[in-house]
């Protein structure tokens, strides 16, 4: 930010500052993270409460996540965890900002399990968006978070067919900017990595002019929903994707779809994911990409759902398994036996944050806190990830914030 300033003595001197506060403000790369509140509930050294935080590896910090009543209010989906009749961890979360006094701490609405057809049904009723915005605006003042980030997975999508989502939820983010800009409140949102579908859910010039970031979701592109082998975070494309009409599927043409459309490129936050996305091969001895899978990988001690791990796991289970490096697609996997698992390390990381900053986005995104290796297990410090992100960016003269 560039602050106010009294300029009595020597004009050089103000001059040079001026200049200096204006370099950092456009090279301040955002670091924008999110906690996803349900890992309170993980066994042993994979359980994670907000006191695991470290508040000073982020510009911002989202809890997720709150949801939607159909009468328009914001629902508190775990009253225990949030409120401070219980864990308090909506007030604790604020809280990290005595830490860090630039951090900014806003609240998650949506996410996958909520679907999408009651956000269709708010953003479509007039009426409904009033008291929404009332709600939400109570909401952040009664819990002073400093802004709503909005995940909704995904407008026209899912279990909502109506192709007006998109005009519709440019209507309900307006409505929203106008409550919110005289408090000062952000305004954010998390969007689609994939380029093929931008169109069906976004207005892109709007979305850029009314929310304050978007936090672009580059993952998931490939995992045991399907039924082959791929890695869930390719930053380029592999030359087996031709034959699969895939040559789109991946994070840098999502993050083109979005540059071409005319979002404005300071507002766009990279998606970072400290998890993988992992496979149990039909035949353990066909581990190529596209090869045909029984299942998802079986599920680690902490995340416990099969075909996903956490950095976190892996690192501390498999550290021993070897590993591959994809150079078209940059990004490593593990395999051994019948288990195949795409994730991220310190090094892929670098290459999509080496990445972002050539396309000068304005920051990067880390889905989540809670993969990462917190406790530093592994040998390489507290948070391996996120640091990488941290640091490649400094390494590049970029400050962070
Ligand atoms: C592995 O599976 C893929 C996809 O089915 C196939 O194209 C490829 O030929 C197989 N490779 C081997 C070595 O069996
Ligand atoms: C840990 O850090 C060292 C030094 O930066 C690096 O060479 C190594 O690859 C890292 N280990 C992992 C597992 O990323």
């Amino acid at each position: 930010m560039i602050h106010a300033m009294k300029c009595h003595n020597t004009v050089s001197l103000c001059f040079l500052i001026a200049l200096l506060s204006l370099v950092s403000y456009s090279e301040g790369k955002n670091i924008f993270c999110y906690f996803e509140s349900w890992t309170v509930y993980r066994p042993g050294n994979g359980k994670y409460d907000v006191d695991n935080i470290d508040p000073n590896l982020c510009t911002h910090i989202a809890f997720t996540f709150i949801g939607l009543n159909y009468d328009g209010t914001i629902s508190i989906l775990d009253p225990w965890e949030s409120n401070n009749d219980g864990l308090n961890g909506f007030g604790k979360f604020v809280a990290l900002k005595e830490q860090n006094s630039n951090l900014k701490a806003l609240v998650s609405i949506g996410g996958w399990n909520e679907g999408s057809q009651k956000y269709s049904e708010l953003t479509a009723n007039p009426s409904k968006r009033a008291i929404f915005v009332k709600s939400a605006l109570q909401f952040l003042e009664e819990h002073e978070f400093d802004g709503l980030d909005f995940d909704w997975e995904y407008p026209a999508r899912r279990d909502s067919s109506n192709a007006k989502d998109k005009e519709n939820f440019i209507l309900l983010l307006q409505e929203l900017k106008t409550a919110f800009e005289p408090k000062g409140y952000l305004l954010s949102a998390a969007v689609t990595g994939a380029a093929r579908y931008i169109d069906i859910s976004y207005d892109v010039q709007e979305l850029s002019k009314v929310l304050d970031y978007i936090n672009v979701m580059s993952y998931d592109f490939h995992g045991s929903f399907d039924s082959y082998v791929g890695h869930h975070t390719p930053l380029y494309a592999s030359h087996l994707d031709a034959e699969h009409d895939n040559l789109d599927w991946n994070i840098a043409a999502g993050i083109e779809g979005w540059i071409e459309r005319g979002m404005d490129i300071s507002k766009i936050n990279l998606g970072i994911a400290t998890y993988a996305r992992t496979f149990t091969l039909e035949d353990p001895s066909n581990t190529s990409l596209y090869a045909a899978i029984r299942d998802g990988g079986i599920a680690g001690p902490y995340t416990r759902q099969a075909g996903i791990l956490g950095y976190n796991e892996i690192c501390e289970l498999y550290s021993e398994w070897p590993r591959y490096w994809d150079d078209e697609q940059k990004v490593p996997h593990k395999v051994s036996g019948n288990q195949w698992i795409g994730y991220e390390d310190e090094f892929s990381i670098s290459e999509k944050v080496t990445y972002a900053l050539d396309k000068n986005l304005g920051g990067f995104m880390i889905w989540s806190f809670d993969t990462d290796d917190f406790l530093g297990l592994c040998g390489n410090g507290t948070y391996p990830l996120i640091k990488s992100v941290l640091r490649t960016v400094e390494k590049n003269g970029y400050s962070i914030g």
